[in-house]
């Protein structure tokens, strides 16, 4: 399973970058409403050049004649480029037409598992079903994750389940128990992810024992 971050924020993605086991980043233009990116293009330039994985950047544009030359703007940006498209009609077009072109695309904003199939058809790179969103309104989000992953075992696509809206560390054990290829999570979810309270208690054990074998060395009995 690969692990992206879900943030906008360089500090951020530098830590969890050091942790060694990032393979990518998805921004949303919340997220970088959240930290005042003033230069977009910029902004995701430099995230293109601290981590080697792929980074959604999302089109803001709502119809097909204004996704596609923003998407290919995007998409010019760096080569880990992928261009996040909402899961709208014009989005579904624009997504057939940049796979046609060779430009990958994250499908954005999904919710439901006939949305999921739709976007694999039009050739998306990966498809993004959001997860806590769905939990906020009582439904079932990791349903729409197993849905998603069985429907396209079953036909073969090659569109990436991308687990999003992850609010747990259980939104990423369920998403990898049932076969998603990427979780994006914010960075307190990728640190939940390697706490253990038994950890954190049988190493300050460990090191306590350890001390007092030194003592014990330095003034026997
Ligand atoms: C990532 O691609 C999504 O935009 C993000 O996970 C949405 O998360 P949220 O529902 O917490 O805003």
């Amino acid at each position: 399973m690969k692990f992206f971050i879900d943030t906008a924020d360089l500090e951020e993605i530098e830590e969890a970058n050091n942790l060694g086991v990032l393979d990518g980043v998805t921004t949303n233009p919340s997220l970088c409403a959240k930290i005042g990116v003033a230069d977009f293009e910029g902004h995701i330039a430099k995230i293109c050049d601290m981590v080697e994985g792929d980074v959604s950047a999302e089109v803001v544009s709502t119809v097909y004649d204004d996704i596609m030359p923003e998407a290919r703007n995007l998409a010019a940006i760096a080569d880990n480029v992928v261009v996040k498209v909402p899961l709208i009609k014009d989005g579904i077009k624009a997504i057939k037409a940049l796979s046609d072109e060779g430009i990958r695309t994250n499908c954005t904003l999904c919710f439901s598992a006939t949305q999921a199939l739709i976007a694999a058809k039009a050739g998306a790179t990966y498809i993004s079903p959001f997860i806590g969103r769905l939990d906020d309104i009582s439904e079932d989000g990791m349903q729409l994750i197993a849905d998603v992953v069985q429907i396209y075992d079953n036909y073969g696509f090659e569109t990436e389940v991308l687990a999003a809206s992850i609010r747990h560390p259980m939104h990423v054990l369920e998403s990898a128990r049932m076969g998603a290829d990427v979780a994006t999570m914010p960075l307190k979810v990728i640190d939940q992810l390697l706490h253990h309270p038994l950890t954190d208690s049988g190493l300050e054990r460990f090191l306590a024992d350890w001390d007092k074998l030194q003592e014990e060395i330095k003034t026997p009995a």
